[in-house]
């Protein structure tokens, strides 16, 4: 086991114990965790990376949207659905639920407000929703009128903050899913008509549906998807004034995106990422689908 605190030349802090062996240091020299050489276990410098299974788990990941038809065993719908709970949630207020699609005709409406075909055949299929439902009943129970101005669980902080609880319960299954070999793909298609699945799901009031997760054993190997330099991401202290600065390594980027080939339209390089981004800014389907109107049909006042 490495144990950097022992290394005097060693510039990463203590990664503690708990997380610290077996670890692998990489030089981040390729465009892809894929590409990366193991070139010490012990003296990391600041621009390298180390790796353990968690590590590799999460730098591995990739969307999966071709599964084999294989089931799904009960006991690792368990496992996945356990350490989704186990996420952190904003306040302890758990104001999220999952609703697991098991019904064909239901999985096969999904498929169609998402207009993915792959929502249809993933042989694990959640919506995950926002909830402050049962929040709202068990407050209901305790005297407060749910009715009056001093209810505030369906406030646009509440709906905002069981949407990142959602969220962060959603990657943890993800990344367990994928630490058993399984794949995933979030599905956030379904919320091309909210309405539609708050109707073909009966979700009731003060929920919201976040996103979609489709889970499979993987019938297909994407390259992974590159990521932009840390530098664009990264910031300290505050958001830098110069803009052009963060721009700096975007050509690059441009260039290692366009040699990527999505498997969904092998035949050609995908769009450098300024021009998907450049594309995505006037995207007209994005006004479409406005949160407020379903949110407010569910009981939510995002204004307060
Ligand atoms: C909030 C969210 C919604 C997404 N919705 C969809 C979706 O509806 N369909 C899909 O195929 N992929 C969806 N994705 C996957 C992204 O397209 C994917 O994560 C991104 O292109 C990066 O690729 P990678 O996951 O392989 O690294 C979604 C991802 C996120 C985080």
């Amino acid at each position: 086991m490495s144990d950097f605190t022992t290394d005097p030349a060693a510039e990463t802090p203590d990664v503690g114990p708990a997380f610290a062996g077996p670890i692998t240091v990489y030089s981040p020299d390729g465009t892809s965790p894929a590409s990366r050489s193991a070139v010490s276990a012990q003296t990391p410098t600041r621009d390298e990376i180390i790796t353990n299974p968690v590590i590799e788990t999460l730098l591995q990941r990739r969307s999966i949207r071709k599964f084999k038809p294989d089931p799904i065993a009960e006991y690792v719908i368990a496992t996945l659905e356990t350490v989704a709970q186990h996420a952190a949630s904003s306040e302890y207020l758990n104001d999220w639920s999952a609703i697991r699609i098991t019904d064909e005709s239901l999985r096969k409406r999904m498929a169609q407000i998402g207009n993915q075909h792959y929502i249809g055949e993933a042989p694990l299929l959640y919506v995950f929703i926002l909830d402050e439902h049962r929040n709202a009943a068990i407050a209901a129970q305790g005297g407060v009128d749910v009715r009056s101005a001093e209810f505030t669980l369906n406030t646009s902080y509440r709906f905002s903050q069981a949407q990142n609880d959602a969220v962060l319960a959603m990657h943890a299954m993800e990344t367990a899913a994928n630490s058993l070999g399984l794949g995933c793909v979030y599905l956030g298609s379904l919320l091309n008509d909210p309405r539609a699945i708050i109707d073909a799901l009966q979700l009731p009031e003060y929920t919201y549906p976040v996103l979609g997760l489709a889970i499979g054993k993987p019938d297909q190997a994407p390259t992974l998807k590159p990521r932009m330099a840390r530098s664009m991401q990264f910031f300290e202290n505050s958001y830098p004034a110069d803009t052009d600065s963060i721009l700096e390594p975007l050509p690059h980027f441009d260039a290692v995106v366009h040699q990527y080939y999505d498997l969904r339209h092998t035949e050609r390089p995908v769009d450098a990422f300024s021009t998907q981004t450049t594309v995505k800014a006037t995207d007209q389907s994005n006004l479409a689908k406005p949160v407020g109107p379903a949110a407010g049909g569910q009981g939510f006042t995002l204004d307060r």
